[in-house]
């Protein structure tokens, strides 16, 4: 990556550490007057404050519209407030972003895993051209976190993320029952089957999401934001504290603190993210029962910070490390429930304890992770959201990396244990999710028989931007539809759950097998040998391929086709630097 010229790291100004590395290169002489003076009308107060406080950006990824993001730039003001009082600038901005839940619609969708490579890229624009010496950066829907980090990785200035935080629990009085925004999916599908009423389905609309946050169970957002404490990369707590608490207003005042110090030991992004801090991160997403959704932004992280993860590491690590918790959506709790039994500085110094999660790796805080949570309060032995490791939910992690003549380049599933091991039935193939939602609205698909419903052209290319099947696989718990699975090479939600696999590599668009599968082949996924194929012979599988024609590319102008024409495959994170 580009170095950028920076006063070097131990140069004392009046016997002070300099920790104004990179902004004093315009804010000190008289090289840029005209920068000086913008930063004057900015705010810089005056010329000892110019010359000597370090500039942190702190990067909001706000926008109104959607709960997971309208808080942050509150947030932002916080931290902004906190760094003021420890005697630096905090320069706030924003970058785009989008809600998963409102990308909803199948056009929509395609722009949320490329909004990660334009946060990352608006992140790490900012913070080079403005010079400045650190960078706060305040995350909150599913893209968010990754982006964000991928910045970091990319410009490598010291700096930490705050997660924005869970929503709380939604209650249908209706229904009499906690609800959350997979309710609304799977109300949906009920609906459709005649099992709830119209209006059934508007109190759970209305009440699913009752104020700011991120969806609140173990999906896309909280799995990243796990993860990403157990690299280290937030202060104790950031993942597991809600959005709209005193606490996450009082870690925003503490980020600068640990800014300062990550200033002082000159502690980077690239010295966080290791391959043992990688290790911590796979670790606790099979611990939470995390979306597959990490596999793909650890594998960009690590493409982004010149590490050499890969697919396979997610299988090793899934064959030694148990299921624990019992959060949504596949179990009972939510994230605000673990927020109450001491969070996740008390399930990290449990797992620590236990010798899962490497407590030795560097954190934001100067320290290491488990000086981080010794003083902790413990987990209450009499609490089951997280399961003893005598008793788990599942005795090995949940995500399986798939392999076979249908994923050549490998495919994800996320296996609970409640599917079953293996699942054979026969295809039922679709270009794209919509085609199979209007099958399933006409009620084409039989309960009686074993199929395999296969959504392909879905891809990183062929979508384009991968767009996740969530209306597919909720319609299709809510309408319980048992006898199914689905494949896709497109990606499907962490509220997603049943017998799922997506990713598939190579895409359809870029000639995969899946692009070649028919009605009626046999399909077999096997979790146990992590299988995942057609009855299709080699000879046979050739002889199609050989008749295949690439379907023209669906976008031709604008951010999509630019997304689409550099993108690489998902089994290494689909990245748009892969050279
Ligand atoms: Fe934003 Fe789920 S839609 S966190």
């Amino acid at each position: 990556f580009l170095e950028f010229r920076s006063v070097p790291y131990g140069t004392k100004r009046d016997g002070e550490l300099v920790l104004n590395r990179y902004s004093s290169l315009v804010t000190n002489g008289y090289e840029f007057p005209g920068a000086q003076a913008m930063l004057y009308a900015a705010g810089i107060k005056n010329q000892e404050d110019m010359r000597t406080k370090p500039q942190v950006g702190v990067a909001s990824v706000w926008w109104e519209g959607n709960p997971c993001n309208m808080h942050l730039l509150d947030l932002g003001k916080t931290v902004k407030e906190g760094l003021e009082k420890n005697g630096m600038i905090g320069w706030q901005f924003n970058t785009i972003g989008v809600s998963d839940a409102i990308t909803m619609s199948n056009q929509g969708m395609r722009f949320s895993l490329q909004s990660r490579d334009i946060i990352a890229d608006s992140i790490e624009t900012t913070t080079c051209a403005q010079h400045h010496d650190a960078n706060i950066s305040i995350p909150g829907c599913d893209k968010n976190m990754p982006g964000c980090i991928m910045a970091m990785a990319r410009h490598n200035r010291p700096s930490l993320m705050i997660y924005g935080g869970s929503i709380k629990g939604g209650y249908s009085e209706r229904l009499r029952q906690p609800i959350n925004i997979s309710s609304c999916f799977e109300a949906h599908g009920a609906m459709m089957y005649g099992k709830l009423t119209t209006d059934d389905l508007d109190d759970v609309i209305k009440n699913s999401c009752p104020g700011p946050g991120g969806c609140g169970g173990m999906y896309t957002a909280n799995t990243m934001a796990t993860a990403l404490e157990a690299m280290g990369l937030t202060l104790p707590g950031s993942s597991s504290t809600p959005a709209d608490s005193p606490a996450k207003y009082r870690e925003c005042l503490r980020a600068a603190e640990a800014i300062k110090v990550l200033l002082e030991k000159d502690i980077k992004p690239r010295d966080l993210i290791t391959r043992e801090s990688f290790e911590n991160a796979m670790v606790i997403t099979m611990i939470m029962g995390g979306s597959t959704n990490a596999v793909l932004h650890f594998l960009a992280i690590s493409h982004t910070a010149d590490l050499d993860l890969t697919i396979d590491d997610f299988q090793r690590v899934a064959d030694k490390i148990p299921v624990l918790a019992d959060l949504k959506p596949s179990g009972k709790y939510m994230m605000a429930d673990l927020a109450d039994i001491g969070g996740m500085p008390a399930v990290f110094k449990f797992l620590i304890h236990a010798g899962l999660i490497n407590g030795d790796i560097l954190t934001v805080t100067g320290k290491t992770l488990k000086e981080n949570v010794e003083s902790a309060p413990s987990l209450d032995p009499g609490q089951d959201i997280i399961r003893p490791l005598s008793n788990p939910i599942k005795a090995t992690g949940h995500i399986r990396i798939l392999k076979g003549n249908l994923a050549p380049g490998g495919a994800v599933a996320k296996i609970t244990g409640k599917e079953g091991k293996s699942f054979i039935g026969k295809a039922r193939v679709y270009n794209g999710e919509e085609a199979l939602i209007a099958s399933l609205e006409k009620g084409e698909i039989h309960p009686e028989e074993n199929t395999v419903l296969c959504v392909r052209y879905e891809g990183p290319k062929g979508g384009p931007g991968m767009p996740e099947q969530l209306k597919t696989s909720a319609v299709l718990m809510g309408a319980n539809l048992r006898n199914v699975a689905l494949i896709t090479d497109g990606r499907y939600s962490g509220a997603s759950h049943g017998f799922i696999v997506g990713h598939i590599v190579p895409e359809a668009q870029a000639g995969g097998p899946i692009a070649i599968l028919q009605d009626g082949d046999v399909v077999t996924i096997d979790s146990e040998t992590n299988q995942l194929s057609m009855n299709v012979s080699d000879k046979e599988i050739s002889a199609r391929l050989k008749k295949w024609k690439a379907p023209r590319m669906k976008v031709n102008r604008g951010t999509l086709a630019k997304y689409a024409y550099l993108v690489g495959d998902a089994s290494h994170g689909a990245v748009l630097d892969m050279f």
